[in-house]
């Protein structure tokens, strides 16, 4: 068996399957353009979802690429040696051209012939069939007929050999997983592949997709169907180079390496400071990949900033644990943007993006974290007195609130010390909190528009359409930070990391006229807010509002969770002009602007 690393891997996966007539595509955002039910993209067939549902795609039928993806379910888990938040996959697809016989065939070719596994080493599952669909005979024939013995041929259920939807609806359909075995002894009688003792590893996925799941949870059989396969690049690499941990490969040889140099501390030595240095190395790798990404996001605290910044202050966290010295994210993410930027060049375009944000982001936490910490230790006597070994609500909100801990670190630092945390009545005191400030921002909103007169309620409808601008014309990591409203102009800050340029500035100015032009009509519906997201709403509060929420919508331009009012249609406004754009406070830039009559 050949000894790969993962970079060969890459290339060997892409050749075999150019040379059997599939397009090269490249990778797409992490950040799904189409899909707002999900933060990031999760598997290869992400971004191709139209597509797998009938849509042409330009490049054909038969495609192949390496795709950029983060799978946040798992992120307390990381520090383990096997989890991971990004990770590349490669995949390939038949658009409604081949299927399941064709694409069994090339794995089987790939895997032993290209990869050198021997036919020994391989074991499969197929689908076992339900009241919906049938018991997949044809891979377990197929897999048979090439060489894999019947005994090493499973048939699983629904948890086990059923791939999709990526969100919540969409293609999906029954899979063959294969599976490498690492020669263990088994760990029991039961131990076949699936089983987590570590002496089967899944290296891929082969997706029969047949099947639409629709918004009501139904599944309907498509009529054209499609081939979606998925192989991990970390772990087949581990695989392959007979290392226990995806950690080992050469991957994060180097992170690993630049952690030590940092810490003085040793990778291998002791479980917890390992647990440390995994945590800092797959938090460093996956933050620099949303910085860096071609529709980067800055950390925040709504939707993927709020990942990010998870990501970030738990690697600070564990810096501090291992005794790192000073701002040190940056000097490992150039570690990660070296290994990285020839098959990912996005990361070094956005190189001074990624560092800036890094740095501030960490200085600002590292600030707050020892204070927090010292708050904590404080506090841990009193807790400890007590027979509860829960945390309440209202200090976890504290620490939240005043200290800039996300609850999940609170748990973590909970958790190391003995405790749980009332995560409910967190949740309690952050509503409560958000209704004081919502009520408060009301008040100062209806300050605003005291005086009821037309103007101000254009303003405010003005003010939506700048947002949509604004995203329309720099990227979606423009969020609404802040907006204020008088009888003569509109405030408005944003999220956005450096000054707009005077023709970004024309853009938003000329698409604001535009849609002013084209007398759109503002409609008004109440929805819950996980509808409003499905549509794409953009909402200033993420998911902490009531239940209900009042969406906006303007023409085809603008739709967001707003309290109104609004005018009824945007053809009397009258022409929007910027009067000034500047600084607002870090990565927040402000905009003062009228109508004119
Ligand atoms: N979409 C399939 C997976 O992610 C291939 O496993």
């Amino acid at each position: 068996m050949k000894n790969i690393t993962a970079n060969e891997l890459r290339d060997m996966f892409i050749d075999f399957f150019v040379s059997k007539g599939h397009k090269e595509i490249s990778s797409s955002s992490l950040i799904p353009e189409n899909d707002p039910t999900v933060l990031f993209t999760t598997a290869g067939m992400h971004p191709l979802v139209p597509y797998i549902l009938g849509q042409e795609h330009p490049a054909g039928k038969r495609l192949t690429d390496y795709q950029k993806c983060i799978r946040t379910g798992d992120i307390d888990s990381v520090g383990d040696p096997h989890h991971l938040t990004f990770f590349e996959m490669l995949g390939n697809w038949s658009l409604g051209d081949y299927f399941k016989s064709e694409m069994i065939e090339y794995s089987f070719e790939f895997l032993t012939k290209v990869l050198g596994i021997p036919v020994e080493k391989l074991s499969v599952t197929v689908f076992k069939g339900d009241d919906e669909v049938p018991r997949d005979e044809v891979a377990a024939k197929k897999w048979e007929a090439l060489g894999i013995p019947k005994e090493r041929i499973y048939f699983k259920g629904r948890e086990d050999n059923w791939w999709g939807p990526a969100g919540e609806t969409g293609p999906c359909g029954p899979d063959s997983e294969m599976f490498y075995d690492t020669g263990r002894e088994p760990c029991g009688p039961d131990c076949k592949p699936g089983c987590s003792c570590g002496k089967y590893f899944e290296i891929w996925n082969d997706v029969f997709m047949g099947y639409k799941k629709e918004k009501d949870g139904t599944y309907h059989e498509m009529d054209r169907k499609c081939i979606d396969t998925g192989m991990g690049v970390e772990r087949t690499t581990a695989v392959l180079q007979g290392k226990k941990s995806v950690y080992e490969i050469e991957v994060f040889t180097p992170i690993i390496e630049g952690i030590e140099k940092l810490s003085g501390k040793k990778y291998g030595d002791d479980e917890e400071i390992d647990t440390s240095i995994r945590i800092i190395a797959d938090h460093v790798r996956t933050s620099v990949f949303i910085l860096g990404d071609q529709r980067g996001v800055a950390p925040s605290n709504v939707g993927q900033g709020y990942i990010l910044r998870r990501l970030i202050r738990r690697a600070v966290r564990h810096g501090k644990k291992l005794g790192i010295d000073g701002v040190f994210l940056p000097d490992l993410a150039k570690i990660v943007i070296d290994l990285y930027k020839k098959p990912y060049p996005e990361l070094e375009e956005h190189y001074d993006f990624v560092m800036d944000e890094l740095k501030k982001e960490e200085e600002k936490f590292s600030q707050t974290l020892t204070k927090g910490e010292k708050e904590f230790e404080k506090m841990l006597p009193n807790l400890l007195k007590g027979n509860s070994r829960v945390i309440g609500g209202r200090i976890a909100f504290k620490l939240y609130d005043t200290y800039g801990f996300p609850i999940e670190l609170t748990k973590e630092l909970a958790a190391e010390n003995g405790f749980t945390v009332d995560e409910k009545g967190f949740e309690e005191a952050f509503q409560k909190h958000q209704e004081i400030s919502r009520a408060g921002a009301e008040q100062q909103f209806k300050g605003g528009l005291a005086d009821h007169s037309e103007l101000t309620t254009e303003l405010h409808t003005a003010t939506h359409l700048l947002h949509a601008a604004l995203r329309k014309t720099l990227g979606t990591h423009v969020g609404q930070k802040g907006s204020n409203i008088t009888a003569e102009r509109l405030r408005f800050d944003f999220t956005h990391p450096q000054a707009m340029t005077a023709e970004e500035l024309k853009t938003v100015e000329d698409l604001v006229n535009d849609a002013i032009k084209r007398d759109l009509k503002v409609t008004v519906e109440t929805m819950t807010v996980d509808e409003a997201r499905a549509q794409g709403a953009v909402a200033f509060f993420d998911s902490k509002y009531g239940e209900k929420v009042t969406v906006y919508t303007i023409g085809d331009f603008s739709k967001e969770v707003c309290g109104g009012p609004h005018v009824t249609h945007t053809g009397d406004m009258g022409h929007f002009k910027i009067l000034k754009e500047q600084s607002s406070s870090a990565g927040v830039r402000r905009i003062k602007a009228i109508l004119e009559k």
